[in-house]
């Protein structure tokens, strides 16, 4: 059996997130917020027109989706037939604003296009990528499958995640982890795992048996770092826009302007840099087409063209101490962030005008100012999402 087919039958075994029809109704999915997705992955675009949920097992992604993006069309597809029968009869049973069509389908399919219509603005892969041996093969068909400007959004695992270590660790105790059973000594040495592990990581103690089966200890598993799933989908023709981790650790690292020396890392380099240090367990990513927009960061001195505002903040402008300055509070709620920054009075009547329209008329740089500490703020916003090159 080829490790497709094996994983293949491992979620037509144990379909995700489930097969409790109501239990699935109540739950949420772990997409990052949609919000993000069009703000970064598509900054100055319309909402999506259609979506494509790419290995959608039964179904809370999709819904997810649709609760942000209620008009779009949305086709999901799996290639487990049991996990697909399951979503249409939760989709009946929970009654969705515009039918999503889920469809049998599989992700390595050489006519992936054909089967789902193709021309989709926004697809989302998540969770799927990292338990397929040819991700190549998908990364390919995604990007063909993408409208002009159109995004990817893949969640993927990364270095950090648990999966590297903990099949082995548990197998050197004894236990037949190819088995899972949900039995005693296996809770106890995953309590041993989680009191090691204070990093915000999931409890995976308190994982079911399923899940811990397929997606921590399942027959395939690629768990890479930032810099792979970059190369291998810059292979596929598709250039990283978007990293929703960036801004979490970009405020970790900007405290007394400790970020100085990575200026003027474009966004991929900055994460990918970031990456290195402290290896993410999950990469939450969005990609672009290459040549549909710029991946540089605005600021950073090379790139032309418009600045947009993305509205994932709020901004508030209040008098300084220092005669001549405005300081300006930026909020965040999506990644619970709080920035302040001291601009010049200049500075703070440009920032209003861009906050104002949305995005910078002619001339707005020369307004803004050229120095290396002006260029560096607004390539500090770039990585936090305040601020997005036009696509
Ligand atoms: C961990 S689940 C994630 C489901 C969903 N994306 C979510 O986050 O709720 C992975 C799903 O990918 C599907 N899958 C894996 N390889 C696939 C392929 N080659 N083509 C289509 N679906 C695939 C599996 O059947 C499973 O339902």
């Amino acid at each position: 059996m080829t490790p497709a087919e094996k994983t293949r039958r491992s979620y037509e075994r144990r379909p995700y997130p489930g097969d409790d029809l109501r239990a699935l109704a109540t739950k949420g999915g772990s997409l990052p917020s949609p919000k993000w997705m069009q703000a970064i992955g598509r900054p100055g675009c319309p909402e999506p027109r259609r979506i494509l949920v790419a290995g959608c097992g039964t179904g809370p992604e999709a819904f997810q989706i649709q609760r942000h993006f209620p008009k779009a069309e949305i086709v999901a597809v799996d290639f487990s037939p049991r996990s697909i029968a399951l979503a249409k009869r939760l989709q009946k049973a929970i009654g969705t604003p515009r039918p999503i069509e889920f469809r049998v389908a599989d992700l390595t399919d050489p006519d992936l296009a054909a089967k789902t219509g193709g021309d989709f603005d926004l697809a989302t892969c998540h969770g799927v990528l990292s338990y397929i041996t040819e991700p190549a093969r998908v990364l390919a068909n995604l990007a063909g499958i993408l409208a002009p400007r159109g995004t990817l959004y893949l969640g993927v695992n990364g270095e950090g995640h648990p999966s590297t270590r903990l099949r082995p660790w548990l197998a050197s105790f004894g236990l037949k982890v190819g088995e899972m059973r949900d039995e005693r000594r296996l809770r106890e040495l995953l309590a041993v795992w989680d009191s090691l592990h204070d990093d915000g990581m999931t409890e995976l103690s308190k994982l079911s048996a399923s899940y811990l089966a397929n997606d921590v200890c399942g027959p395939f598993i690629n768990s890479l770092p930032l810099a792979q799933w970059r190369a291998a989908a810059g292979r596929c023709g598709l250039d990283l826009a978007g990293v929703w981790l960036l801004p979490m650790t970009l405020r970790l690292a900007m405290e007394g302007d400790k970020c100085r020396p990575l200026f003027p890392a474009g966004i991929g380099d900055l994460a990918e840099r970031l990456d290195q240090v402290r290896p993410a367990g999950f990469h939450r990513l969005l990609f672009r087409r290459q040549g549909q927009g710029p991946s540089d960061i605005p600021g950073a001195g090379t790139r032309k063209g418009s600045l947009l505002w993305t509205g994932l903040y709020s901004a508030r402008f209040k008098a300084a101490r220092a005669k001549g300055k405005v300081t300006v509070v930026l909020k965040c709620p999506v990644f619970d962030l709080r920035l302040e920054a001291s601009l010049s009075v200049g500075q703070a009547d440009a920032l209003r005008a861009l906050v104002a329209s949305g995005a910078s008329p002619t001339g707005w740089m020369a307004r803004w100012g050229r120095t290396e500490a002006a260029r560096r703020l607004l390539w500090l916003w770039t990585g936090l999402g305040v601020v997005a090159g036009s696509v």
